[in-house]
């Protein structure tokens, strides 16, 4: 699933770049909908995020793509990778900016794991 943000003034730090924490909460909730839609009446929390790295800074008016796809299932997790780019727009040339694996775990309604139910189209 591929989906786009823009950043704005709101989501900088005091130095005028992205505030990490704004970028792991866009991760979490794009990864979170491309598992619910693809796991429909099955419920998601996250578990796990891999090793965090922020390598690159990133100015306000950025357009970043995310691109999250499974990779890999468990009994009851659900794995995704998330790749996110910024495009220069001029140019049309894409870099990685960030990149991390987030686990998702099926729960019930009392929030105990359970088995993942089967996937759209599986
Ligand atoms: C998610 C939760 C229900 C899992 O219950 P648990 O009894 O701790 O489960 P387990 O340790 O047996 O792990 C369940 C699955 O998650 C996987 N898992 C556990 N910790 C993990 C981690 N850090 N990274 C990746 N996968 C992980 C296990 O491998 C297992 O996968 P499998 O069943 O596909 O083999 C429970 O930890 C929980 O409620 N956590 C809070 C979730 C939440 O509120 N998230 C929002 C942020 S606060």
């Amino acid at each position: 699933m591929e989906t786009h943000k823009l950043v704005m003034p709101e989501h900088l730090n005091h130095f005028g770049f992205l505030f990490g924490g704004n970028l792991l909460k866009w991760t979490d909730e794009i990864a979170y909908i491309a598992v619910t839609l693809d796991y429909p009446g099955c419920n998601f929390v996250t578990v796990g995020m891999d090793k965090i790295e922020f390598r690159k800074s990133i100015r306000q008016g950025t357009i970043l793509c995310f691109d999250s796809r499974r990779s890999r299932t468990g009994n009851t997790s659900v794995e995704y990778v998330v790749d996110v780019t910024r495009e220069e727009i001029t140019t049309g040339q894409k870099e990685l900016v960030f990149t991390t694996r987030i686990t998702f775990v099926s729960v019930d309604e009392e929030g105990r794991k359970k088995p993942i139910c089967r996937a759209k189209g599986g």
